[in-house]
């Protein structure tokens, strides 16, 4: 089975040609993404550590002032991004602002923005469970020789050129698309060399885990309550196994191997839902349809949807094709 010794360098080389843009600029961007992964995975793995090295606000044993892990993380991703002469722009969770890269582009010459989640899930960090960092990458819209605009940030997601996630689970893997499938990388700690190890992954058609925080099933709107009622209702295949972590990244990790829905709704207290569009349902949407799952807001294709805000929300519904449509029959029901 050659695949199982193929790693994400050769693997990057060998479907380069794919790329609808230069070559090389794919092995930078996959190669500045792979580095930071590397370096945040090091730091999540110390988390535990925290209490004994100084906590966050404190200076540590070795004079070092310890920063929370979503600020160390959107740190790490934002220098290996500025330093590969590939990407113009960085939009992150962890930013109110889009940051220029001017250290190694002064010429703005870089064609690329990438926006961030640089650590997803991150209220799992000291309960020692999974965690995460999302990526969206897109051409900018602005000629380059000019600085990046928000212009260049606010596109649809059908627009990326690429995106992925890392998880720093059990073990931490990389999982990606270029818009032909999607693979999964499993890190080797030992050597630091991530290797091929779920090529061409597919959402099951269907599955039978449904993820929702259901503590907030009063607020939410009725088509999403009774689709949860359908979930749990005895008949055929059902009830279903209810499996939320709290991580986007690792429900939907889980739910791609598995088969399954993710849910985050609409409420009464948070009329669009809590996930970001741009850094956390984008990425998600195109890993989903890359994978033969599927994507919506309840009603709209996420794709599709037109930003008109860095931070801005959305409701999300994703995974297994047949499960997300079926949720989306129970929404239509209520327009
Ligand atoms: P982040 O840690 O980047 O702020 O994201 C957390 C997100 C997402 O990963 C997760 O699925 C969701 O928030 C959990 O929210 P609830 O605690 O409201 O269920
Ligand atoms: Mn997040
Ligand atoms: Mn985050």
């Amino acid at each position: 089975m050659q695949w199982k010794t193929k790693t994400l360098g050769e693997f990057i080389i060998e479907n380069q040609a794919e790329f609808q843009y230069s070559t090389g600029e794919l092995s930078k961007l996959i190669n500045a993404i792979r580095l930071a992964a590397k370096v945040v995975n090091h730091e999540v793995n110390k988390a535990g550590l925290i209490d004994i090295l100084g906590a966050a606000g404190e200076t540590n044993v070795q004079g070092e002032s310890q920063q929370k892990l979503d600020v160390l993380a959107n740190e790490k991703f934002i220098q290996a991004l500025e330093n590969r002469e590939i990407v113009c722009g960085i939009a992150s969770e962890e930013e109110t602002d889009f940051i220029t890269v001017n250290s190694l582009d002064e010429n703005h010459q870089n064609k690329y923005v990438v926006l961030i989640d640089p650590l997803d899930g991150s209220s799992n960090i000291d309960v020692n469970v999974s965690v995460g960092t999302i990526f969206s990458i897109y051409r900018r819209l602005t000629p380059s020789g000019s600085p990046v605009t928000l212009e260049d940030f606010l596109q649809p997601g059908i627009n990326q050129v690429a995106a992925g996630y890392i998880i720093y689970g059990t073990s931490t893997m990389l999982v990606y698309t270029t818009g032909h499938g999607v693979n999964g990388f499993t890190l080797n700690p030992a050597i630091g060399t991530f290797y091929l190890s779920h090529p061409n992954m597919q959402f099951p058609d269907t599955g039978r885990i449904y993820s929702v925080n259901e503590g907030n099933y009063i607020h939410f709107p009725q088509g999403v309550k009774d689709y949860i009622k359908y979930c749990q209702m005895e008949e055929g295949d059902r009830p279903y196994t209810s499996r939320y972590i709290g991580s986007l990244v690792s429900d939907f990790h889980r739910n791609l191997i598995k088969g399954g829905i993710y849910m985050y709704p609409k409420s009464s207290l948070n009329s669009n839902g809590k996930l970001r569009l741009l850094y956390e349902c984008n990425p998600m949407a195109l890993l989903a349809e890359q994978a033969g799952g599927k994507a919506s807001d309840g009603h709209r294709r996420i794709l599709e949807i037109q930003p008109g805000e860095l931070h801005e929300r959305v409701p999300f519904f994703c995974g297994s094709p047949r499960m997300v449509e079926k949720a989306e029959e129970f929404m239509g029901r209520y327009p």
